[in-house]
């Protein structure tokens, strides 16, 4: 059967009817990694699997939400949708509007995003302001102007948002035959998180499976609100996706942390980089740095033992949610490695350089 995207896959579990016009650029249905590499770190007894989120169409899980958003702001006559952005919502709300022909308005902070969502939501003919600011102050505006004027909000304040990311848990549930035992993601706005709790909540209740992962949540330690217990003035971090500083969804996060019996931690750009090595040079996978929070922090409770305290029969099972595309950042990358040598085009040359 041809794969249409999320809304119509899995339609029954969504606040959708007949009525909704469905937005889609065919969503979702992202591949479940299993990772040699990691699984190795761990030892016997564990499986890690890493849900490539930035093979959606505009690179990032963001598309999940949206097409539900933009669905449900068309069938509700919304000309107009706008969101504040670290860069990965604009890029994705950009793209959902052309698709579906409405105006698009982002608001990010000025120098604080990644080139290649910029230039997404440029192409995609959104209306781009940089705000002098960070994104928090962004997203308070976007909040007061949508509250006002005949344009809805498309952050993960949008309760479709958070109904449309939740079927990433429905898929790896599929793919698995049953919920892992650990699932673990960064935290920015704290809304995948919260997302991610509720569709593996909802699809026990169906009986679609039969257990419930202990939530792991890692920010960045320049911005990381919830692991320090207040909100962060000035966020810091190359992981310029998650460097926000008082999440829209903190009590759910905390939420989903204290109910699976999960934690939310954080990790250094240093660890976040080592990660995003690991990924590529390993696993030929290749991450936006904030994604890259996930693995980091699972290689963090590794050397701590976190893991190693389970006693089961059967293998531990630890999904890795890699949130947006490598591509996204090529800046960092480009930091992050020795730039390619530069030589005369002789054969004589370059066998020498390659030890030929
Ligand atoms: N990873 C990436 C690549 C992201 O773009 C984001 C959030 C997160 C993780 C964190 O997810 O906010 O649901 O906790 N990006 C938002 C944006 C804030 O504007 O693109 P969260």
């Amino acid at each position: 059967m041809h794969y249409e995207g999320i809304i119509k896959k899995y339609s029954r579990y969504l606040p959708v009817s007949g009525k909704t016009p469905v937005i889609t650029l065919n969503e979702g249905n992202t591949p479940l990694i299993f990772s040699g590499y990691l699984s190795g770190l761990l030892g016997a007894g564990f499986e890690v699997y890493l849900k490539y989120e930035g093979l959606n169409p505009t690179g990032s899980f963001k598309d999940r939400g949206m097409t539900l958003a933009i669905s449900k702001a068309c069938e509700e006559g919304s000309k107009a949708v706008m969101c504040a952005s670290t860069g990965n919502t604009s890029a994705s709300a950009a793209a959902y509007s052309a698709k579906a022909g409405i105006k698009c308005i982002v608001l990010i902070p000025n120098g604080s995003i990644a080139l290649g969502k910029l230039s997404q939501a440029m192409i995609h003919g959104a209306t781009v302001l940089a705000i002098e600011g960070n994104f928090d102050e962004a997203l308070k505006l976007a909040r007061e102007i949508t509250s006002e004027f005949p344009i809805t909000l498309v952050n993960s304040l949008n309760p479709y948002r958070i109904e449309g990311q939740k079927t990433g848990s429905f898929e790896i549930c599929d793919c698995l035959g049953d919920a892992p035992d650990f699932h673990i993601i960064p935290v920015g706005n704290a809304g995948n998180i919260t997302a991610y709790w509720k569709g593996y909540k909802e699809y026990k209740q169906a009986g679609k499976s039969t257990a419930l992962p202990k939530m792991l949540g890692f920010q960045a330690q320049g911005a990381a609100p919830i692991v320090k217990g207040h909100p962060i003035k000035h966020p810091k971090t190359i992981a310029t996706a998650i460097k926000i500083g008082n999440p829209a969804s903190w009590a759910q996060a905390e939420a989903a942390r204290d109910e699976s019996g999960g934690l939310i931690n954080m990790v250094t750009d240093k660890q976040i980089i080592e990660a995003y090595k690991i990924l590529a040079e390993k696993e030929g996978i290749f991450a936006e740095p904030a994604s890259c929070a996930s693995v980091a922090g699972l290689i963090k409770l590794s050397k701590t033992g976190y893991f190693s305290k389970r006693k089961a029969k059967k293998p531990t099972r630890i999904t890795c949610i890699l949130t947006g595309h490598g591509l996204k950042d090529p800046d960092r990358a480009i930091k992050s490695v020795k730039m390619p040598k530069v030589i005369k085009p002789k054969l004589k040359l370059i066998l020498k350089e390659i030890g030929y």
